[in-house]
């Protein structure tokens, strides 16, 4: 476990000396089977692979859930430690946020509309504590899960802008068996909630089912996650719309890849999901010419 930079660096060093290529998961802790998945994709394609835990004050807003986000840095590096990982990364916030820190990194499009538009100041924090960590560990290959596409967007941008040398590789959302994306917020849910949270999943299908039928409409996609939502007495909605896949720009129709995404309340619990929406939308293929 390395709690400082410079120790964390002389081992980095030690393996890129050697030749070996270094593959990063962040995380915030609390760890479930999709924070696993990426760590064992980091490990098949990369010879050092270092895993952070950091719950980055930066990201959370005002009475937001930082101070009650679950942490058990003992049970996590029990986790972690099983998958071969090479170093855990777990400092302190002095240590990334130095005294008198000042200097964040904005990516204000994509960072301005759906989560942003309900956080505002999330995507600042998290691009920010994720120019940090690669500023640290200098990855050849960062692991995100793409249950967070919006934050996977916002880190692609920064890397792009900041001619980062990392190549974030999104990874496919890890369900459990009813169809639930694995979150670390998931714990908050009460048994009824956690029966009620399933509408998330049930309504993207739904979604995923109406567009396979030919739907291209984003207006008559909406109104499939909005009726399947609406099923759900626990559940109040943020958001439930389809936005372009990479810009997350609203879209009207579905022509190139497109997203569903959605945050929902489930009780005082807010989760978040998405699924793509992959269009082939060559002039020859019937679905273009779907009014
Ligand atoms: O997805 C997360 O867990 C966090 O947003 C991240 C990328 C570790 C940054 O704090």
């Amino acid at each position: 476990m390395f709690e400082t930079v410079s120790v964390l660096r002389t081992a980095i060093r030690a393996a890129r000396n050697e030749g070996r290529s270094v593959g990063f998961v962040p995380t915030m802790g609390a760890l479930h089977e999709g924070h696993l998945s990426l760590m064992r994709r980091a490990r098949a394609e990369c010879d050092f692979v270092v895993v952070s835990i950091f719950v980055n004050p930066t990201q959370f807003g005002p009475g937001e859930d930082f101070a009650r986000y679950p942490r058990d840095l003992a049970k996590d590096s029990g986790l972690i430690q099983k998958l071969g990982v090479d170093a855990i990364f777990a400092p302190s916030t002095e240590v990334l946020y130095p005294a008198g820190s000042q200097t964040y990194v904005e990516v204000p499009e994509i960072a301005a509309r759906l989560e942003g538009a309900f956080r505002p100041g999330h995507f600042r924090g998290v691009a920010t504590v994720c120019a940090k960590l690669f500023q640290v560990v200098q990855p050849d290959r960062a692991y995100f899960g793409m249950k967070d596409l919006q934050q996977v967007r916002v880190v692609q941008r920064m890397v792009t802008d900041l001619l980062l040398p990392v190549t974030v590789v999104p990874c496919p959302t890890v369900r459990d068996v009813d169809g639930l994306a694995l979150s670390s917020r998931n714990g908050y849910l009460g048994a009824p909630e956690r029966a009620a949270a399933t509408v998330l999943s049930r309504a993207l299908r739904a979604c995923e089912a109406a567009f396979a039928g030919g739907e291209l409409s984003a207006h008559a996609l909406e109104q499939v996650l909005a009726e399947e939502l609406g099923r759900e007495p626990l559940a109040r909605v943020d958001y439930a719309v389809v936005v372009d896949a990479s810009t997350l720009d609203p879209v009207e129709r579905v022509c190139s890849p497109a997203a569903a995404v959605l945050a929902v309340h489930i009780g005082a619990t807010r989760l978040i999901d998405n699924a793509l929406l992959e269009a082939d939308c060559t002039p020859d293929t019937g679905r273009h010419s779907r009014v």
